[in-house]
């Protein structure tokens, strides 16, 4: 028996749920919680507390895009899924102190906290707490709970509670990367009428009338409150963002050029997805949280076929 196999076993023994969670080894290298519900199924890496996939019906393509070209257990978060960006989104605001982007958490082990199921539900909780390292590079000691549920739809909640001494101002984001047909053939909406930072240019604008993508877009919506909808008109469904507890709305896709940059993406694959993330992004979203009290930003998922 491997680790991993016996790390699994034991989750499988002490969290496990006939038909529900089953913890196993993913052919990427890692333990995943599998959630099973009804016809969906819905996979969710120890690494990151990173959702990898959900299929809603089985045999349906996956909702969430994730790059084949990534695994589990190399010390890089993998490209895809749900990465959660923790306890901060984006660069970290002291360029100088080499902290990583999006936080510390998207490449860390989580632990399991809880599973449940019933009826036709199934989920997963994780916990991660900062190491005295990292609480010394964002000045308090703030814990995050990651909630998975799997149901008819799709829901995903964090929760950052303030275990220190002093307020935190964080930001924070739920990096959703979704599986389209061809970025060619999806208009987004839900953002008209929004300004935006494109992180490209450095410049604001407004967003006006719906949203689609046609080279690199790196966007921060800022004070987002409606649903966001992505329309796949070559896979023909309309997959749906419900989310609370966030300000901000980011859309990226890196194109041609960055795709290879980075070096996990296969070329042209980026035609196959567009990030819509529920996030809340400094220096207009962020969340003040005093000791004590926490915070919770959810994300609900719904896909419709057309
Ligand atoms: C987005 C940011 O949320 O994540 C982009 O707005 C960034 O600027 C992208 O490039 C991917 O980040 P990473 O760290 O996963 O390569």
């Amino acid at each position: 028996m491997t680790d991993l196999e016996r790390d699994a076993a034991l989750l499988q023994e002490r969290f496990g749920r006939p038909g529900a969670v089953a913890f196993e080894v993913s052919p990427l290298g890692g333990v995943v919680a599998v959630l099973t519900a009804g016809d969906g199924k819905a996979v969710v890496a120890l690494q990151g507390a990173q959702v990898l996939s959900w299929v809603p019906q089985h045999g349906e393509p996956d909702v969430l895009w994730c790059s084949p070209l990534s695994r589990l257990g190399t010390g890089k978060p993998v490209r895809g899924g749900i990465p959660i960006c923790w306890p901060w989104f984006g660069p970290h605001s002291d360029a100088q102190a080499g902290h990583p982007a999006h936080g510390f958490v998207r490449a860390a082990m989580w632990a399991a906290e809880q599973t449940d199921s019933g009826g036709s539900t199934a989920s997963v909780t994780l916990r991660r707490a900062l190491t005295p390292a990292q609480q010394q590079a964002v000045g308090g000691d703030v814990r995050a709970n990651l909630r998975v549920a799997l149901g008819k739809d799709f829901e995903i909640g964090l929760t950052t509670a303030n275990s220190g001494q002093s307020p935190m101002i964080l930001t924070g984001a739920l990096h959703s990367y979704f599986a389209v047909g061809d970025i060619g053939a999806v208009s987004i909406s839900g953002l008209e009428g929004r300004s935006y930072l494109d992180q490209l240019t450095g410049r604001e604008a407004s967003q006006t009338g719906t949203l689609e993508i046609t080279g690199e877009t790196d966007q921060i919506y800022w004070d987002t409150s409606k649903d966001i909808l992505i329309r796949d008109d070559r896979l023909r469904r309309v997959i749906t963002v419900e989310s609370t507890g966030s300000d901000s709305t980011v859309v990226w896709n890196p194109w041609r050029e960055k795709s290879a940059r980075l070096g996990d993406m296969p070329p042209d694959s980026y035609r196959q997805m567009v990030c819509v993330e529920t996030a809340n992004v400094g220096p207009r979203n962020t969340v003040t949280i005093v000791p004590g009290a926490s915070h919770d930003m959810t994300c609900r998922i719904i896909c419709i076929k057309n």
